[in-house]
């Protein structure tokens, strides 16, 4: 087993121990509460009422035109819902077919650290070489001397994942200007993977990335309706670009998947009908979700900090095991604590530096609230 399949693999080992250790896994990126009831009666009634054949290859009509008129009623942006718009299977595929598209062999792709890990395997699935830079904490922050110091004439494509997972970064507008300004001056494109959109917290405004001045033709936002409406298992994504660079997304899509399950797309398209309550309410949910979790474990005194979105939270072990690699601390947890999270260093490239970082664990808080509360009670208790 080579090392990067070992890396592929942490979320599975971390769930297989956690059975086995009967821990609570906070290691999984999914609620564990079903989506709305309503949106899964219309999924099981569209099987009979709509044909069950290929649907249209960029996806259904009323999908479409629903996610166009969402994206115009949260961030006043106007898309042409027939040829600014394709579903596909997941954000997942979404990443896959518009890494494929925009990917030429030798290309090189900037990706920031902690990185989502999808994206560097397909990276180097096209041909491309993925260029890895880990962004600092505190802040994480991305400057223009950043990019500019690992800009050379092979680079081609940026890839941002805004909202982060798994820091819970939020991009700021300087920093969007920033990749504008050196994505303009060297023709390249960027590609935004913007899945946490709506679980973001206290007053952060999440900024699309085809809003972004000065990328509005060289941008990709890619998007999941499975995170939006808590039903991570119907794999539903979005891409929305322009004209020219959905029809060379498409092409890949055509290829990978070529369409998506049309019941499902239709139950999509009645729920991102939803009112702004709905999103309101989410948000709320999860907020509330992460500062139960965060004050038991500060009341314990373990170090971490309140994320700006996403359903994910950080905890630092390195006051208490300093010495002990992030895996093995994972492994402790899971028999000591009963808790099972995951290492942040495998978010990260095997060259880059990790130790500023690698004391890390991410838990998931897209739990139950008493989950939640033995989850942290019991970390707390381990870590004192
Ligand atoms: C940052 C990020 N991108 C993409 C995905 C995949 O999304 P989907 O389930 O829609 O394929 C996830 C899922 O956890 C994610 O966290």
């Amino acid at each position: 087993m080579t090392d990067k399949n070992k890396e592929m693999t942490i979320f599975q080992k971390m769930t297989e121990l956690s059975l086995k250790h009967n821990s609570i896994n906070l290691g999984q990126g999914f609620p564990d509460e079903d989506g709305p009831k309503d949106i899964l009666e219309k999924a099981s009634n569209a099987l009979f009422e709509l044909s069950n054949q290929y649907p249209p290859m960029k996806g259904l009509e009323s999908l479409r035109k629903n996610i166009s008129n969402h994206i115009d009623t949260h961030y006043k942006l106007q898309t042409n819902w027939e040829s600014e718009i394709l579903i596909t299977n997941g954000a997942t595929e979404a990443l896959a077919a518009s890494i494929l598209a925009m990917t030429n062999q030798g290309d090189e792709v900037i990706i920031f650290e902690p990185a989502y890990d999808s994206y560097k395997p397909i990276v180097e699935k096209a041909g491309g070489i993925a260029k890895c830079i880990p962004l600092l904490p505190p802040k994480w922050e991305l400057t223009y001397e950043i990019l500019k110091n690992n800009i050379n004439s092979k680079s081609k494509l940026i890839i941002i994942n805004n909202p982060m997972n798994p820091i819970g970064k939020m991009f700021k507008t300087s920093e969007l200007e920033a990749i504008s300004k050196i994505v303009n001056e060297n023709d390249m494109y960027v590609i935004s993977d913007e899945v946490h959109e709506h679980i973001v917290f206290d007053d952060n405004k999440h900024i699309p990335i085809i809003s972004v001045k000065g990328l509005e033709q060289r941008s990709i936002k890619i998007g999941s309706a499975g995170k939006t409406f808590s039903l991570t298992g119907w794999k539903i994504g979005f891409v929305i670009s322009t004209e020219e660079l959905i029809n060379t997304i498409s092409n890949m899509h055509q290829y990978i998947t070529f369409t998506v399950p049309p019941n499902l797309q239709e139950a999509i398209a009645y729920a991102y009908k939803k009112p702004k309550k709905y999103y309101e309410n989410l948000k709320q949910t999860f907020e509330d979700k992460r500062n139960l979790i965060y004050k038991i474990l500060t009341k314990y005194g373990i170090k971490t900090h309140l994320p700006e979105a996403t359903y994910f939270l950080n905890i630092d072990y390195e006051k208490k095991y300093p010495g002990l690699d992030p895996e093995d601390f994972c492994l402790e947890l899971i028999k000591n604590a009963k808790v099972t999270g995951i290492p942040i260093s495998v978010f990260y490239n095997k060259e880059t530096n990790e130790k500023d970082v690698s004391k890390l664990i991410r838990l998931c808080f897209a739990k139950n609230d008493t989950t939640l509360i033995k989850a942290a009670n019991q970390i707390g208790e381990y870590l004192y």
